[in-house]
């Protein structure tokens, strides 16, 4: 199939509007502004393909497909990896030059991110406290909602092994179900790559704005995100170490 001759590089990435849409507030505007701005941009944009990869893994998932899965989830392990170094673009902000922009921001924070939370949402996090901070700021964001009407992956994984009739325990004890194991260790790895943004993150913003200064968004900051970085989205997976190994 043939693309239309009128598609070009600048129309077919709708670059014009995209190149307009960093729009520092300082004024006059502070030379550290886009970056800070890009990079958030930037780390958005990867959200909404690992929301959409997700969606992916969940129809392997459902459709019983563990090569399928696997496949997509080293995808997404590499984009969660790359969001996580684009984080390092902002370790060259020091501390004085922020503060000159801080106050522009306003109220925004990190933490009205509805694609964050819905990534967080589809991996598992759901807990009673979880689900009411999330309503405290009004209705769910829609992507945050749709999240929330499908299973964790953790649930969707445990189907697959009941389906291959395969317990958990049997994955790391018997020989013969490779496949199976590789991906339970691939949603492992996505929980540690996630930990790790989370630790890069918290470590930025000691970094920037030190360990006891309250965040925009009414958090404790750097001290709320550290209990973040304990949370986890495969329980199960976990405890069948410890189950089987841990004495
Ligand atoms: C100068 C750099 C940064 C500083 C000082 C900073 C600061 C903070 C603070 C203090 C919080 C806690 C919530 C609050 O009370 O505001 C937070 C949360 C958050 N930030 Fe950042 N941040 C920075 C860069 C980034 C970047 C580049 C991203 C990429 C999208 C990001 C995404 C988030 C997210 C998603 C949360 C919510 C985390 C959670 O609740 O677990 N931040 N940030």
């Amino acid at each position: 199939m043939n693309a239309p001759r009128t598609i070009s590089y600048p129309t077919y990435l709708v670059l014009e509007q995209l190149l307009s849409l960093q729009r520092p507030q300082s004024t006059p505007e502070h030379p550290d502004e886009l970056l800070f701005i890009v990079v958030h941009q930037a780390s958005e944009l990867w959200f909404k393909v690992i929301l959409h990869e997700f969606d992916q893994l969940i129809d392997r998932l459902r459709a019983f497909d563990a090569q399928g899965a696997l496949t997509v989830m080293q995808r997404i392990n590499t984009l969660v990896e790359l969001v996580s170094h684009e984080l390092s673009a902002l370790d060259t902000l020091p501390p004085q030059r922020f503060m000159q922009f801080r106050g522009y921001l306003g109220t925004s924070s990190g933490s009205q991110s509805a694609q964050f939370r819905a990534i967080e949402a589809t991996s598992g996090l759901r807990d009673p406290h979880f689900m009411a901070a999330l309503k405290e700021h009004g209705p769910l964001p829609p992507p945050v909602a749709r999240a929330l009407e499908r299973p964790t992956l953790q649930a969707l994984f445990l189907a697959l092994l009941e389906h291959e009739q395969v317990t958990l325990e049997a994955l790391y004890t018997e020989p013969g179900h490779g496949l199976l194991q590789m991906l339970a260790e691939s949603l492992l790895e996505y929980e540690q790559g996630f930990a790790r943004w989370r630790f890069l993150h918290v470590q930025l913003v000691e970094r920037i704005i030190g360990p006891d200064t309250g965040g925009t968004g009414g958090t404790l900051g750097a001290k709320y995100l550290q209990k973040t970085i304990s949370q986890r989205f495969f329980p199960e997976l976990w405890a069948v170490r410890a189950r089987l190994y841990g004495r």
